[in-house]
């Protein structure tokens, strides 16, 4: 049985009895709604650790003023229903009370410099402070071993990487795989939002990474794919964000292919929000 925790004290008395039993903790942060991706965040988090707690919190911080965080899907009987199938122990609820004492608004934030400045943060220029806060809290409150993140959201991803090592947080973090349709897409709770047609066009993101890819890695200049990306979305409806080749670390490249590359593309169709990335090598320059 999955053991639900509402209460702080109840949720940190457990994993202190774990501790004096000498047990690796995992933790797994997720604003529920859970999904295979998230099933398979715990199925990870089990291979690295002795017992799993993960997390359910929609983070109002971490949503825009014309974001979806009045929608967003809360589904926690299934959700707890679904981490007790994938045998997760133990699962944290916390309340934006207990999350934020002084209030959404008083709260100690963490900035994390330059990762969390760019691409997302255009458009979305406070979100990451939220995420780090958030996840920061969520890792003084549970104090796990290790926390697994999904590589889907590659910028969070970054900046948490960031966040824990300049913190000093004791914490190994982990990212997950990106679990896809069969169609390519990626999945997301926010893929319900999307229309049948919707649905159909949404294909076209992964489509469009596996092409910027194949372009650079061809040889092709980063503006020239870049723009085509652009254009391939825009002409299929989507309004594009990016779409952009990358360093891993989100830097723009100095030199064309001869290194680890990442494709990001963020774009909205109709009411939702889609991002998706591609990570590859491009083979090295004689
Ligand atoms: O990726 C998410 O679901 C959220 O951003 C996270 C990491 C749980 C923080 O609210």
């Amino acid at each position: 049985m999955v053991q639900v925790f509402n209460c702080l004290d109840a949720m940190r008395k457990k994993i202190t009895q774990w501790k004096r039993e000498g047990l690796r903790i995992a933790l797994v942060p997720t604003m529920g709604n859970l999904h295979e991706g998230h099933y398979s965040m715990v199925t990870l988090a089990r291979q690295h650790a002795d017992k799993v707690i993960a997390t359910i919190f929609v983070n109002p911080t971490q949503f825009g003023p014309n974001e979806d965080f009045d929608c967003y899907p809360r589904t926690p009987e299934g959700d707890i229903l679904g981490l007790e199938q994938v045998s997760c122990d133990a699962v944290w609820i916390p309340t934006v009370e207990t999350m934020y004492p002084l209030g959404i608004h008083k709260t100690t934030q963490i900035h994390v410099p330059g990762v969390s400045e760019v691409l997302e943060a255009v458009n979305r220029p406070t979100h990451f402070d939220s995420v780090a806060t958030v996840v920061a809290r969520l890792f003084l409150q549970v104090q796990p071993d290790i926390a697994v993140f999904g590589r889907k959201d590659y910028q969070q991803l970054a900046v948490i990487r960031q966040m824990t090592t300049e913190l000093n947080f004791p914490i190994q973090i982990i990212g997950a795989d990106t679990i896809r349709e069969e169609d390519g897409l990626a999945k997301s709770s926010r893929n319900q939002y999307l229309s049948a047609e919707q649905r159909l066009m949404s294909t076209i993101i992964y489509r469009t990474l596996l092409d910027m890819r194949e372009g650079y890695i061809a040889g092709r200049s980063r503006a020239n794919i870049e723009a085509d990306a652009t254009a391939a979305l825009a002409v299929a409806g989507f309004q594009v964000e990016y779409a952009v080749l990358r360093t891993p670390e989100l830097a723009e490249p100095t030199s064309e292919c001869d290194e680890n590359r990442v494709a990001l593309i963020a774009a909205v169709l109709g009411r939702t929000r889609l991002i998706d990335h591609l990570e590859f090598s491009c083979p090295k320059i004689q």
